[in-house]
């Protein structure tokens, strides 16, 4: 297939070709895809929580993609990729790429481990949420593996059990008396109160308890939506010793797509995460604001001024590239990471918003 075949990718340099070795199923929307980079293979050696960028050509428009190391530290690069929409890069990866193909991809970046946590033993907490999850399992590969007397316990949330990524390989680390996973489901699937719905604090204080170990110091990362995050920072910091955590998210990364060539598309693809649930808003008018993109989509979004005094339209950009349409002389500051979206135009390819 020609992914890697367009004169944009050929005129990438930082990028290294890379073979995919295998492309396996994990749920109906989600894969994880083996790469080889050969002879690169030293470049690719990644710390927990990393990532790999990918330069695409998707539908003739060229892009970069961020996707979260799943695999072991010393075994061939993998990436797990949930399809989030039709059309973009995310389909590409669960219907189109085949071992074989080869793809343009730059060698590991991003951060979110400190190696000292590895100088005395830990009990290292995960929450994770949905496809969340795939920074935090290769910080629970590496923590099983750095030390043999690290204890590892993930917290993950699910709609259904048919949502569950990497669950095999869970259940394979499941077999370490070091690594407990605890799942909780929207749909009431495991039949018990405290693993059923959503969590909420008095779940997660009781998780908390379950999970305590005595004698060792603990530490929890967390990743997926800001609101789930945002709890479990909240009950985390409210124990009576309080847990220090550490949260996983695209905007405290060093790489944001600031290269993100999709510029030249005339629309936008927005994912908007409204109270834990995310819309998709296909082919958003580069000239449209967010807010409008929301209002054309049936998205009940909250403002008031519409013209950026407010702040009842703040929203957390989680990815992609924002553009202030006029500025407006009356206009307060947000916080860096926060956008308005009355005033913000979608300017590239994809942008991922989380409302505040
Ligand atoms: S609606 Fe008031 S600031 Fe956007």
């Amino acid at each position: 297939m020609p992914l890697s075949k367009t004169p944009y990718l050929r005129d990438t340099p930082k990028t290294v070709p890379c073979t995919v070795r295998e492309v396996k199923r994990m749920t109906t929307k989600s894969v994880v895809v083996t790469l080889d980079p050969g002879l690169n293979l030293p470049r690719f050696r990644h710390a927990p929580g990393q990532r790999l960028t990918f330069s695409l050509n998707v539908h003739g428009s060229p892009c970069f993609r961020s996707y979260n190391l799943v695999n072991p530290v010393g075994q061939l690069p993998q990436i797990a990729v949930k399809q989030v929409s039709e059309g973009g890069a995310s389909q590409l990866f669960n219907e189109q790429v085949q071992p074989g193909d080869v793809l343009e991809v730059m060698p590991p970046s991003g951060h979110v481990y400190e190696r000292k946590l590895d100088y005395t033993a830990h009990h290292i907490m995960l929450f994770a949420a949905g496809s969340g999850i795939t920074p935090l399992i290769s910080i629970a590969h590496h923590a099983l593996m750095a030390r043999p007397d690290h204890r590892v316990t993930l917290v993950f949330a699910n709609s259904t059990p048919r949502d569950i990524m990497m669950q095999f390989e869970l259940e394979r680390m499941a077999k370490s008396s070091r690594f407990e996973v605890f799942h909780v489901l929207g749909d009431g699937a495991t039949g018990e109160d405290l693993s059923t719905g959503r969590l909420d604090h008095a779940k997660l204080n009781r998780l908390l308890e379950q999970f305590h170990i005595s004698g060792l110091p603990h530490l929890a990362f967390l990743s997926g939506p800001q609101g789930f995050m945002a709890l479990v920072e909240e009950v985390a910091k409210a124990q009576p010793t309080p847990l220090a955590t550490r949260r996983y998210s695209f905007m405290d990364q060093p790489f944001l797509h600031l290269e993100d060539r999709s510029a030249t598309q005339r629309t936008s693809e927005v994912s908007v995460t409204m109270n834990g649930v995310t819309k998709i808003i296909e082919q958003v008018p580069r000239a449209m604001t967010l807010l409008g993109a929301a209002d054309e989509a049936g998205l009940a979004m909250t403002a008031n001024c519409r013209s950026g005094i407010c702040h009842r339209c703040k929203a957390k950009l989680i990815s992609g590239q924002t553009l202030q349409k006029t500025p407006a002389a009356t206009e307060r500051q947000v916080e860096a990471g926060w956008i308005l979206c009355c005033q913000q135009r979608p300017a590239s390819g994809r942008v991922e918003i989380e409302m505040g």
